[in-house]
């Protein structure tokens, strides 16, 4: 196996085509957007990930990595298209679909056809192998069809590539084999060849499980307030259970993957998913939580402003898709009574369609900071660092400030209870 041809050069695409580059093979990326191809060509990468700048310059330079608008032959083809969700919850297969048309006329026998991307249960079955059919080729025997879902933690994605077991679902026992054996190269991690669907099940069932367990958090922390207990203790507490695992509550959940995965499950399997459907529910309720935290918090200020800290879903990334950070600053827009800025050192102005604030524009006379990502940046904030706030008042969904001192007010997600109107 020398050549291999990686579509979509995303958060996925892009790190998996270098470390592919970087052990050897020959690797061509293919994007449909003009700016990354570009960009990528010239060793420059447009995305934030930790060590892939210098990794990408590496192998770009060594000309084991090059990108293009469209595929090429090669022994073997990994897709790493975008899987969302349409506005009514169902999956959006349209780029996996399409991507795999494009490969389709470089195809030849006995290449290797990977999915990455995260699919719903039997896409391979149902609506890959059928356009490889379509095209003449016949995934049984022609082509090594198979499902290899990713589970990398975005800011630790070169490492996890390596390192994480990875599960290779066929579409035939031979295409799982010959779909593992891609990845044994370059993985030190077990590789598990398994069916396609259990791959796809696999795969949505790890991110269904975080989410539902977030929703459990989350539900604390609506109970704590009602109750008048420390959520953020009753959980640490927990936790000494050696069988208990509380997860961490937050201001909701977002990213492609959590947010968006146990839909592709609802979808298939409606009536037997009422669990799943709750955990989705009360997540999605956590932005509405919040800024009525926030409105309780304010509500004897005729003008409040408010400085919204972090706008990515989770800390540390510049990814802000699916973020309840965005959706909690576009709630808060709406009442024009609230003046406010956000701020995050992540996140560049093209990704957002409201202004972005520096730091000391946001913090300037501000009555209230809300951290809703927990970037290091925040989490090694001190009270002199509030200084210019008018009301040194913090609001931290994420747990992550740790500032003890009598001229700032700190309110955590979980001790709700104690919030107090804010006095001018
Ligand atoms: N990012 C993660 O941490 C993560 C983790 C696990 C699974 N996944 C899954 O991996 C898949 C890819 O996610 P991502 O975060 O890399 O997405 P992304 O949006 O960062 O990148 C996808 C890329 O694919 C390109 N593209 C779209 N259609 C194309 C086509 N037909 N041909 C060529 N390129 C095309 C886009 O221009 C984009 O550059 C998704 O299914 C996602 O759910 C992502």
């Amino acid at each position: 196996m020398e050549k291999i041809c990686v579509v979509g050069l995303g958060y996925i695409g892009l790190p998996t085509a270098a470390i592919f580059a970087n052990a050897g093979y020959n690797v061509i990326g293919v994007d449909i957007n003009e700016r990354v191809v570009e960009t990528l060509n010239k060793g420059e990468i447009h995305i934030e990930e930790v060590g892939l700048p210098e990794l990408v310059k590496k192998v770009v330079e060594e000309g084991k990595l090059r990108a293009s608008l469209t595929p090429e032959k090669a022994d073997v083809f990994i897709i790493a298209v975008p899987t969302p969700i349409h506005e009514d919850y169902t999956a959006n297969v349209d780029y996996v679909i399409a991507a795999t048309k494009a490969i389709v006329p470089y195809l030849e026998k006995g290449n290797v056809v990977i999915v990455e991307s995260t699919i719903p249960p039997r896409t391979m079955d149902d609506v890959v192998a059928p356009i490889i059919r379509e095209h003449g080729f016949a995934p049984e025997k022609d082509i090594y069809l198979a499902h290899c879902p990713e589970r990398v933690l975005p800011g630790r994605i070169l490492i996890e590539l390596i390192e994480n077991t990875r599960i290779v679902g066929g579409v035939t026992p031979e295409a799982a084999k010959k779909a593992a054996d891609v990845y044994r190269a370059i993985v030190k991690g077990d590789v598990i060849e398994t069916e396609a669907v259990t791959a796809e099940m696999s795969k949505l069932m790890e991110n269904t499980f975080r989410d539902v367990n977030i929703a459990l958090a989350n539900e604390l922390v609506k109970i704590s307030q009602r109750i008048g207990v420390n959520a953020h203790k009753v959980i640490e507490l927990a936790n000494k259970h050696p069988r208990v695992n509380i997860h961490l509550p937050g201001p909701g959940v977002g990213g492609h993957c959590l947010a968006v995965d146990p839909y592709f499950i609802v979808e298939k399997a409606t009536e037997e998913s009422p669990l799943i459907q709750t955990a989705r529910r009360i997540n999605n309720s956590m932005p509405h939580f919040v800024v009525e935290q926030i409105e309780r918090m304010t509500t004897e200020l005729p003008s409040p402003k408010i400085a919204v800290f972090g706008l990515t879903y989770k800390g540390n990334i510049d990814d802000v898709r699916e973020s309840p950070a965005i959706e909690i600053y576009e709630l808060l827009k709406r009442n024009t009574r609230f003046d406010v800025r956000a701020y995050d050192p992540h996140v560049k102005q093209e990704q957002v369609s409201f202004p972005l604030s520096s730091f000391e524009e946001a913090i300037d006379g501000a009555h209230l900071v809300v951290i809703l990502a927990d970037h290091n940046e925040f989490k090694n904030m001190k009270a002199e660092d509030f200084a210019a706030m008018k009301t040194k008042v913090i609001f931290d969904t994420k747990n992550c400030i740790h500032i003890e001192d009598e001229n700032v007010t700190v309110y955590k997600i979980g001790n709700l209870y104690s919030v107090k109107a804010i006095q001018e």
